[in-house]
This record gives structure tokens, C-alpha cells and sequence, in this order.
């Protein structure tokens, strides 16, 4: 079956064409940085303008890339929530007029499950069971995955998401909106070893997560050496990325062991980052998992995970009635 799947839950418009929830045909994104980053974060009223604007070609864009006509979408899929109430809206209410105009179903996708979905779309995906960490900017979560349709929440974060606190960080450091990638790129250049934060394992049974304590020793941090003449910007990003993936990796890694499961896997757009990647790969080996990473092109907000998910909704006749609605926050 091939899927059209639509993303529109926060700043990036996305289209894609999937077969079989396996093969990409076509992805299309349409990222919105240009018009968030003078505010240093997502305007939700702009985001969904944009969304608007965006759309149609973009869906068009893709059918193009993968030289199918409309008539070859057999099944539509759309991101339904978590996300931004207006920026879902535009996403959901086109999938929903498309699937009903060629009279094909349509699936409402949780986008927290397409992020784990990017993971069936490699050529190396994870066995059943697995556990995996989903390291976004908006949810940081772990989960024992026990098929496409299965996931349980072993643990979340109790404050800021991983991505959130790479872009509060980059915010204080001056560096602009999003912050994951900058910073990644800074810290290349420094040493790790040199501005040490305090890592947040809290209790050692527990698989959730806290950031926001590190995101404010950063900034005491800042305010207390900025002006320093040894204070590098590139070690405090070194040192503060270190911090963070090294909790991500124990903690999955922990999970991983306490549901003895041989596969671990990571998805979000923080899983793009290459220090979590190479800390993961290196620690799993030892330990003896077997670690699945999708490419960095499938970690961010895009729709082919959402045709993937989707899929696997639709081949169980999970499809939305014309009247469903959007839902902005996790449920
Ligand atoms: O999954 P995603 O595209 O959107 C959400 O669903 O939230 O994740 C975006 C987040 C942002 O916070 C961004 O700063 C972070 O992923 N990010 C990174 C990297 N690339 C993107 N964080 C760390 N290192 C990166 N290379
Ligand atoms: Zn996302």
C-alpha cells in the first residue's frame, strides 16, 4: 500500500510518499527556521501561517519526486497530536479533505510514535522487543517497544525535553534558534572535561529525566565566567552536551537491561546528534546490544515516519472518522 503521510505539528511542513510502511518514495521538507529564528523559538501564529502557505506544494513536491500521480495514494496519514494546536490543524484538516475527496482512509498519527517509526524505515531495523529513546524538543521518553503498534512509557522527563534544554542553552549562549545543532557543532571544538556539570541520574531506579537543573548551572555558569579570559564558549558546549548524552546513554542502556532486550534504538531530533551516536554505539557494544540509529535526514520532524505509522494503522482498519480532531498535548 502507499502511503501519503503529512507532518505539520510544529515548524516544519512535510510530505511523503511510503510503501508498504518500508520504502520512501519521496520526502519532502519544508523547515521554517528562517522565519522562527529571530525570536529564538517557535511563533506558534506564524508557524501556522506558513503551514498554510506551504501545504499544497509540498504534498505536490512530493508526489513529483516520486513521479506518482494523486490516483496512486491509496491511504493518507497525518499527524494528529502532540503539537501546536494551529499548526496540526492545517496538516490534519488537508489530509482529511484529500482522503475523503479520493475516497481512500485516513489515519490520525501520534507523532511521538512516528518519531519510532523512522526506525523500520532503515535498512537494519531493530527485532522486537526493543527499548527506545525518544529525544525530541518537546518529549524526551523511554519505551519498551513490542510491535509497530506497541509502545510503553518507561519513563519521561519531569521537566525540560533533551532537545529543549540544546535550545535554551544555544538561547543563553547567543547562538540562535535551534540551538541542538549549533551547539553540537561548537563543542566539536572544545573539551569536555574542561567545565564539568553535575549529571542528572536522579533516583537510580528511575528511568526518568530532569534538564532543566543543567540548563541553570549553565547559565550561573555563564554569568559567573563569561568574561573570563580561559573561559572557552566551545568547552561549556562541550561540557554541557557531555552531560546530557551521557544520561541518555545509561539510562537507555539500563532500561535496555532491565527488559533484557538485545536491540536498542534512539529516534527525535536530538538522536541526530553525533556525540549521543558515537557514546551509544561505543557503550551498547561493550554492553552488547545491538544499537539502530536512523539517518540524521529521518531523527527531525518529518512525514515519512508518519506514513510508516500510518500504515500500520490502516492495515488494521484504524482509520479516523471525519469529524476527528487534533489534540495538542500527549495522551
Ligand atoms: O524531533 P524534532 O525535529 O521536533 C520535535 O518533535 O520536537 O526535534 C527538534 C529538536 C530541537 O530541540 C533541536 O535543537 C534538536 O532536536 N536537535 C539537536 C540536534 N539536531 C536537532 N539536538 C542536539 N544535537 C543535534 N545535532
Ligand atoms: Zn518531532
Amino acid at each position: 500500500m502507499i502511503v501519503l503521510g503529512i507532518e505539520s505539528s510544529c515548524d516544519e511542513t512535510a510530505a511523503a510518499l511510503v510503501r508498504d510502511g518500508r520504502e520512501i518514495l519521496a520526502s519532502v521538507v519544508a523547515s521554517q527556521d528562517e522565519v522562527h529564528y529571530r525570536y529564538g523559538g517557535v511563533v506558534p501564529e506564524l508557524a501556522s501561517r506558513r503551514h498554510m502557505e506551504a501545504i499544497t506544494p509540498v504534498v505536490a513536491e512530493a508526489l513529483d519526486r516520486a513521479a506518482l500521480p494523486l490516483s496512486a495514494v491509496e491511504g493518507v496519514a497525518a499527524t494528529q497530536g502532540p503539537g501546536l494546536i494551529g499548526s496540526l490543524l492545517v496538516g490534519f484538516s488537508f489530509a482529511k479533505a484529500l482522503a475523503f475527496a479520493r475516497g481512500i482512509p485516513c489515519a490520525g498519527v501520534n507523532h511521538l510514535d512516528a518519531h519510532v517509526h523512522a526506525l523500520y524505515l532503515t535498512p537494519d531495523p531493530p527485532g522486537f522487543p526493543f527499548v527506545c529513546l525518544l529525544v525530541s524538543g518537546g518529549h524526551t521518553g523511554l519505551y519498551h517497544v513490542t510491535s509497530p503498534r506497541d509502545l510503553a512509557l518507561m519513563g519521561q522527563t519531569r521537566d525540560d525535553a533533551a532537545g529543549e534544554a540544546f535550545d535554551k542553552v544555544a538561547k543563553m549562549m547567543g547562538l540562535g534558534y535551534p540551538g541542538g545543532a549549533v551547539i553540537e557543532r561548537l563543542a566539536a571544538e572544545g573539551d569536555p572535561e574542561r567545565v564539568r556539570f553535575t549529571r542528572a541520574y536522579l533516583a537510580a531506579e528511575s528511568f526518568d529525566f530532569s534538564f532543566s537543573g543543567i540548563k541553570t548551572a549553565v547559565g550561573r555558569h555563564l554569568a559567573a565566567h563569561r568574561n573570563d579570559p580561559g573561559c572557552r564558549m566551545a568547552d561549556v558546549a562541550a561540557g554541557f552536551q557531555e552531560a546530557v548524552v551521557e544520561v541518555l546513554v545509561r539510562k537507555l542502556l539500563r532500561a535496555a537491561a532491565v527488559r533484557k532486550v538485545a536491540h536498542v534504538g534512539l529516534a527525535g531530533g536530538v538522536a541526530a546528534n553525533r556525540r549521543l551516536r558515537e557514546l551509544l554505539a561505543a557503550a551498547a557494544g561493550r554492553e552488547g546490544f545491538s544499537v539502530h540509529l536512523p539517518p540524521a535526514a529521518l531523527c527531525g520532524d518529518n512525514a515519512a515516519m508518519v506514513a510508516a505509522a500510518g500504515h500500520h494503522l490502516l492495515a488494521v482498519g484504524r482509520h479516523i472518522g471525519w469529524d476527528a480532531d487534533v489534540f495538542s498535548r500527549h495522551r
